[in-house]
């Protein structure tokens, strides 16, 4: 127990050592840096709090954000999203990442099955066919957007045609993603809120369809599912559940093989080893995974509680960057180092608890395969010097331009 909390400090302001000044989670210099903003309140304040963009406390240890992910009873996963909601609106149903015990056991082990090693490894040579295809498409003598010409259109393939939806529409999914996922909540709330909407409708009317018109996918399955009562699914809960799979399946997965190639546009050694030894890629992709972990989660507050001796009343919203647990000293042995052969490496990029991450067979099928076939394309690249890399976050945290010379 650590028994202090303050107010968190405005990270990188020359004098916040004693001020009481907010940081803002979705401010440019907290996405840039994240990972420098965890390290330093994890020394001073390792449970912060900010009153910005609605509020909320940020513990940024392993046992802090461990100890709010597994205990359901009392951080609840109504309202999973970092960004705000506004007074009247309601909150999206998406089972199983809005569900809590006991209805979350149900909502997700239907689910299994569909995501299984043996379902992502059907999904294997779809994955390589799609990323082949999107480098054949790449002139070398430009320079390359790595994160906006590959990385973006790999996982939107491949969970689109697992749900079953049309390959052209793909375009649309990742603008919605992008716009529910990196829209800022309050300056961009319009461009949030259309997305969503759009996407809700867009299932509806999928849904419906499926009911007349039943295919082999995952939409008509779902549809064909029962509860342990034997009550078919609502119509809200395949939407809430088809949802989640697009909107979790495509930013998340991007993210992380863009920062993958950023990493090794910008570390020769690194590069160098993986193309002389690409055995070595899983090890390595489980490296990136713990290093620039994506996803930062919320819960509220059920009761009045306490985080390490933190009061946090009912209704408190808890933000969970599993990407500080990830560089916990106290977990990991030089967690700011990146060691592509890490061999201890039990690291909470998926998340830790019930709500652990459904697709992570997929999403590291997807990440080797992206990095396979990207490292034999092109096994020398380098970032194109005079551009600047942009990382966009909250919820999900990735570079959003990689640009690269791979001649
Ligand atoms: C690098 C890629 C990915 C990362 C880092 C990631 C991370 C996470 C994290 C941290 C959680 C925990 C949420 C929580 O505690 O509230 C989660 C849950 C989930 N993820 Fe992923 N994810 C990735 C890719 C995917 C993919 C490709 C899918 C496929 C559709 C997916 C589907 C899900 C689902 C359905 C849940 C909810 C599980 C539950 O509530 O029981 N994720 N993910």
């Amino acid at each position: 127990m650590h028994g202090t909390c303050f107010w968190i400090y405005a990270y990188g302001m020359s004098d916040s050592s004693n001020h009481e000044l907010d940081i803002d989670v979705f401010g440019s210099e907290y996405v840039q840096e994240a990972p420098k903003v965890w390290e330093r309140l994890r020394s001073e304040c390792p449970v912060a709090h900010t009153s910005l963009n609605g509020g909320g406390w940020l513990p940024t240890t392993y046992e802090d954000i461990s100890s709010v992910a597994y205990d359901t009873e009392n951080f609840s996963s109504r309202d999973i999203a970092v960004a705000p909601t506004p007074e009247g609106v309601s909150l999206l149903v998406a089972p199983p990442i809005t569900s809590d015990p006991p209805f979350h056991t149900d909502a997700r082990r239907m689910l299994l099955p569909y995501f299984s090693p043996k379902a992502v490894e059907e999904m294997r040579e779809v994955t390589r066919s799609i990323a082949v295809e999107l480098l054949d498409a790449i002139d070398p003598a430009d320079v390359v957007d790595a994160a906006e010409q590959y990385a973006r259109y790999i996982p939107v393939r491949v969970i689109g045609a697992m749900i079953g939806l049309p390959e052209e529409d793909c375009e649309m999914f990742t603008r919605w993603a992008t716009d529910i996922l990196q829209s800022h909540p309050e300056k961009e709330w319009e461009r949030l809120t259309t997305a969503t909407k759009e996407i809700l409708e867009y299932f509806d009317k999928t849904i419906a369809d499926r009911r007349v018109n039943p295919r082999d996918d995952l939409i008509s399955k779902l549809q064909a599912e029962t509860l342990p009562n034997g009550d078919p699914l609502t119509d809200k809960h395949v939407l809430g559940t088809c949802f989640l799979l697009l909107v979790a399946g495509i930013d998340t997965t991007w993210s992380s093989i863009a920062s993958n190639l950023l990493h090794l546009a910008t570390h020769d050694d690194d590069r160098q080893r993986l193309v002389a030894e690409p055995e070595l890629i899983p090890t390595a992709v489980e490296e990136f995974l713990r290093a620039y972990s994506p996803v930062t989660m919320a819960r509220v507050a059920a009761e009045d509680t306490e985080i390490a001796g933190c009061p946090v009343m009912a209704g408190d919203k808890v933000f969970l960057p599993f990407g500080a647990s990830n560089r916990d000293p106290e977990m990991f042995d030089r967690p700011e180092e990146v060691i592509i052969d890490r061999e201890e490496n039990r690291h909470f990029a998926f998340g830790i608890g019930i709500h652990r991450c459904l697709g992570s067979n997929l999403a590291r099928m997807e990440l080797v395969v992206a990095m396979e076939e990207w490292l034999k394309r092109f096994p020398e690249f380098s970032l194109a010097t005079d551009s600047e890399v942009q990382w966009g976050g909250t919820q999900v945290r990735g570079p959003r331009s990689v640009p690269v010379r791979v001649t």
